[in-house]
């Protein structure tokens, strides 16, 4: 009778069983001071409990139920209200998935890192999800991405495909993400969650950043600040559309779904094939937005970016110098300017090349990778010769993935575009400019050869800035099937990914910048292939500040490109001195973006010692630890942040004033990331030598002091600036 009972009981609540706290299988993913904590049992549901700070015994979240006991990975068609991770049609017509744990795979690939891989199935369908958690351990981040397979009948449609779902519960979550268009990239937004659902999303195609990032920092405690506030961070690893949801219900939950943007992208995966999702990274500060930050760079350099750990070459690109007037002379005398201040690579950007159609200007030639004969008649070699004579590397301007409609390339290729054959192509920059279809592996080695060709040509080309102007305009692709346009977002992406890797492969050692007018490739998805990115087109000082300030949340600057251009400005017009022009490039990858001589011989004489200085700070910027200070829209007037070795005993302390104080004196500004008990000697470098603004010049302190007490500056007007060096004594 009472094992009647049971079983009654059992029916009746065995949803509950389900998806209850059935322990017998916790499953951990740890870092040094975090974990992810889920449960499962073979046949049961996978489920997420918790993310958070490292918990000494992890039962205790499950026996407080304060666990999430959530699905890990939710599919649409059963309990269909909620946004879900994935969404798939099989052959039968069937529009739901109901996924169940199976198995769970660890595996160690070194002392740091680790994988674990949890096998979900359906009862119903051969249909198969393994999620995958990469730990790196020391950094504190774990990367997320699933693999799905169908083994089914037939081809399904995913229609829904998040790289990862992570649910959390929180009283009062604050959003940090980023907002911007061309000039203005990165503003960072702070605002706090309500009930509904907030999205983060691209569906450019191409220029996947100029506008949102696919970025965030969520604050489960109220809004956070550099230095407090229990965070979760995440990047999307994508180089195209993306789509990061936030959806908020009446019971403190938020559930966060991140992946591509399945926008118009359904996907049929045929029979025995997999689709594999973008990674996305996490990472859980319990010290603000600082240390989000500090755990992404760290990762970032030692795992993502390309050679992420090595020296970057302060370079001068010619775009704001000459823009497309290029001619030989102008060529080899920017060089020659840029040798005399200590420069070390000089790029040459657009207008060089178009034999039939030179390129004078936006609307014609890309496409045409020859070297004009009319701008440059006895070609690249006396340009690289000299480069080489002054002890600079070289490098040049690319567009690959772009044509313009006057162009050999399109009078031979017309049906190489993206475009729709019934309707008229919307053109891009100069009336002219369309995007080449990189689904088509024909394009995709044309685009190859483009690079390839000329790096076996001329081998001594060290640098490549790989430019990406347009974004799809008349979605439609003649190369893929009738019922696979849908694809077009998606295997445009991929068949670019495999031609960089091919590059790669061919020319493992050639540095590349993502550009896309200016800031619209900044992702970890580009960054695996690049070494660095175009921040923005808008060099003005001022405004880098705050767009450098937004983008260091997820990017470290030895991947930001940072460069001084002219006064006054070509994009705002507004005069800066050249030092504030310096201090703030110097905070990034510095770079010059100008004729070296538009500068009086006194201002040459600074660059040259700007550059020198930066040669001398350049470890510590590029591989130290970004603290942020005083950000530039907090309303004080002032911006500050530095950068601490990783091994503490140096750093650079940077200041600057964004409006005038004059009868002010400002508050000592606290240090931050200094060991308390080591003793610092701070100087103020890249002085202009009409009296320091340090009021302790060449002094001892301790960390501590520096750090509780802070350094006193004056700044009175705007657009001073101050750069300080830290370097522990004995
Ligand atoms: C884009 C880039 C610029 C420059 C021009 C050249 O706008 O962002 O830096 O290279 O193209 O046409």
């Amino acid at each position: 009778m009472i094992k009647i009972l049971k079983i009654i009981l059992l029916l009746l609540f065995a949803p509950a069983v389900l998806y209850g706290t059935s322990v017998d299988e916790v499953i951990t993913i740890e870092t040094k001071n975090t974990v992810m904590i889920f449960t499962g049992h073979p046949g049961e549901k996978f489920l997420f409990q918790f993310y958070g700070d490292k918990v000494n015994d992890v039962s205790q979240v499950i026996r407080s139920a304060s666990g999430m006991n959530e699905e890990a990975y939710p599919a649409f068609g059963i309990e269909c209200s909620k946004e879900k991770a994935l969404q798939v049609t099989h052959p039968d017509g069937n529009m739901s998935a109901d996924l169940f744990f199976k198995s769970v795979e660890k595996i160690k690939i070194d002392d740091n890192i680790s994988l674990t891989k949890v096998v979900l199935f359906d009862n119903a369908y051969a249909f198969q999800v393994t999620v995958n958690y990469k730990t790196y351990f020391q950094e504190d981040i774990v990367e997320i991405w699933t693999d799905i397979l169908n083994e089914g009948t037939g081809p399904v449609t995913l229609f829904k495909f998040a790289s990862c779902y992570i649910p959390v519960r929180s009283f009062d979550p604050w959003l940090t993400h980023f907002h911007g268009a061309w000039g203005d990239e990165f503003n960072l937004i702070e605002e706090k969650l309500e009930r509904g659902v907030k999205v983060i999303k691209n569906r450019t195609g191409i220029r996947n950043t100029q506008c949102d990032n696919p970025s965030f920092m969520l604050s489960l405690d109220g809004k956070s600040t550099e230095e407090n506030g229990d965070i979760i961070a995440g990047s999307l690893e994508w180089t195209g559309n993306y789509k990061i949801s936030f959806d908020m219900d009446e019971k403190y939950k938020v559930n966060i779904i991140s992946g591509i943007n399945e926008d118009a992208s359904q996907y049929i995966l045929e029979r025995g094939n997999v689709f594999h999702t973008p990674k996305f990274i996490l990472t859980y500060s319990n010290k603000g937005k600082g240390l989000a930050s500090r755990n992404i760079h760290r990762w970032a350099r030692e795992y993502k970016i390309k050679d992420g750990t090595s020296e970057r070459m302060i370079l001068l690109n010619s775009w704001e110098g000459v823009y497309f007037d290029i001619t030989e002379d102008k060529i080899l005398k920017m060089m020659d300017d840029f040798a005399k201040l200590g420069g070390e690579l000089f790029v040459m950007d657009d207008g060089w090349f178009g034999d039939k159609y030179p390129r004078n200007d936006g609307t014609s030639s890309l496409g045409d990778w020859i070297v004009s004969p009319q701008k440059l008649p006895n070609g690249l070699d006396p340009l690289i010769k000299r480069a080489e004579e002054n002890g600079l590397k070289f490098g040049i301007w690319l567009e690959p993935e772009m044509i313009c409609d006057k162009s050999e390339l399109f009078e031979q290729h017309p049906d190489w575009i993206v475009h729709q054959p019934n309707r008229t192509t919307l053109k891009g920059r100069g009336k002219s400019e369309m995007l080449l279809d990189m689904s088509n592996p024909v394009v995709q080695d044309f685009v190859y050869h483009v690079v390839h060709d000329l790096l076996v040509k001329y081998p001594k080309i060290a640098y490549i800035k790989w430019d990406a102007n347009h974004f799809i305009s008349n979605y439609g692709s003649t190369f893929l099937d009738q019922d696979k346009q849908s694809h077009l977002y998606i295997e445009y992406h991929l068949g670019l990914q495999k031609t960089w890797e091919r590059i790669l492969a061919s020319h493992p050692d050639i540095v590349m910048q993502a550009s896309s007018s200016g800031g619209g490739r900044v992702t970890y998805g580009h960054l695996q292939y690049f070494h660095e990115f175009w921040t923005s087109d808008n060099t003005d000082a001022l405004s880098r500040l705050n767009i450098q300030w937004g983008t260091s949340h997820f990017f470290p600057a030895n991947a930001m490109a940072s460069h001084v251009s002219a006064s006054p400005n070509h994009q705002t017009n507004r005069e800066i001195p050249l030092k504030f022009r310096f201090d703030v490039a110097m905070t990034g990858r510095l770079g010059m973006e100008m004729r070296p001589d538009d500068l009086t011989p006194e201002e040459q004489n600074f660059a040259k010692g700007a550059i020198e200085t930066y040669k001398s700070i350049r470890s510590i910027v590029q591989q130290g630890d970004l603290y942020r200070i005083i950000a530039p829209n907090d309303g004080c007037g002032i911006a500050s942040l530095m950068y601490v070795s990783p091994e503490k005993d140096r750093g650079v302390f940077f200041a600057f004033s964004l409006s005038n104080n004059l009868r002010y004196k400002l508050p000592p500004i606290k240090l931050q990331g200094l060991s308390p008990n080591m003793k610092y000697k701070i100087a103020e470098i890249n002085n202009t030598g009409i009296g320091s603004k340090l009021s302790a010049y060449n002094e001892i302190f301790t960390g501590e002091f520096l750090m509780n007490t802070g350094i006193q500056i004056s700044m009175n007007k705007v657009c001073q600036s101050i750069v300080v060096e830290l370097v522990e004594v004995p």
